[in-house]
């Protein structure tokens, strides 16, 4: 496995390998790697010559009262993971060389980046955007992995590879959970006892809503409202939006249909936690 460090190595390696038509997959990545990180490099070991993980905290979607200089970093961890994986190349920048001096050029996409986490979060799916643009250019990916964890992320990304004509296709993978339902996330180590155990009611609520769909409920505010009363029963629990929404647009849907999107966002203390259902 190889560790590459500055973006131009990366881009002139990876232009070697499409030059020997060899497909590269790509998982970008934020670290602090878990089973959910390691099902999209498995989909993409399966479906590429080469495989290309992406470790790098990206500065430019955390706002200044969020954890970017908290964030979990268990680097040696992360790395033996990727190994064991078949990871052919970890790409590991260093923020100086993806943002140096004078850095001015950003993605916005302001209509679908402004709703759900993006209320509380201004900013950050510009810095998302931004950052994985130049992932696909560095790396020339064939194909790239995301999750369904953070659904509104693959909507903004899936936006973007259309909207750009970006020669990337988009490959979107289910959330990955622990036996509880709690969906795997690297802030979950921030959660206390008793707040890990009150998070289990995220996927609760959504097992709710999926439960009162297939038994006929229809209207959204009503859905919402059973949802609401299930997670209030948890004082640690502080919600930040429980919402139905339209699977591209992403704006809020006043009936259920088939294949919307109910995601919910929640503070357990500083801990803001999502999780999300397609119906
Ligand atoms: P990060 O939070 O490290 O997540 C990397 C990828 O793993 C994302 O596509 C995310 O949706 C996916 N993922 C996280 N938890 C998951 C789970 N439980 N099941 C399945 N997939 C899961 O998302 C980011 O980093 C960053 O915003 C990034 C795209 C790297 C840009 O900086």
């Amino acid at each position: 496995m190889k560790i590459i460090r500055l973006p131009a190595k990366l881009a002139a390696y990876a232009l070697r390998l499409k030059r020997n038509q060899q497909s590269i997959g790509l998982v970008p990545t934020m670290g602090a790697l878990h089973d959910g990180h390691l099902s999209l490099i498995c989909s993409a070991r399966k479906e590429n010559d080469f495989v290309c993980v992406s470790i790098f905290i990206n500065p430019k979607q955390f706002s200044a009262r969020e954890d970017f200089k908290k964030y979990p970093r268990p680097l040696s961890k992360d790395l033996e993971l990727c190994r064991k994986a078949g990871v052919d190349i970890v790409f590991l920048p260093e923020a100086e060389d993806i943002y140096p001096e004078g850095f001015g050029s950003f993605v916005d996409l302001p209509a679908i980046s402004s709703l759900l986490c993006g209320k509380t979060r201004p900013g950050h799916f510009r810095g998302v955007a931004t950052i994985v643009l130049k992932l696909f250019n560095i790396t020339r990916a064939d194909n790239a992995y995301f999750g369904q964890k953070d659904a509104q992320q693959a909507v903004v990304i899936s936006r973007m590879i259309s909207d750009l004509n970006l020669p990337v296709k988009l490959r979107v993978m289910p959330i990955v959970r622990c036996n509880d339902g709690l969906a795997l996330s690297s802030r979950n180590v921030y959660l206390n006892k008793q707040q890990r155990q009150d998070a289990v009611v995220l996927y609760q609520a959504l097992c709710l809503a999926r439960c009162l769909i297939d038994h006929g409920l229809v209207d959204t505010q009503r859905l919402l409202l059973r949802m609401r009363q299930l997670i209030a029963k948890h004082q640690t629990a502080k919600i930040d939006y429980i919402t139905a929404v339209d699977l591209n647009s992403l704006k809020p849907i006043k009936r259920i249909s088939q294949g919307c999107l109910i995601a919910l966002a929640v503070k357990f203390g500083k801990t803001r936690l999502i999780d999300n259902i397609v119906i």
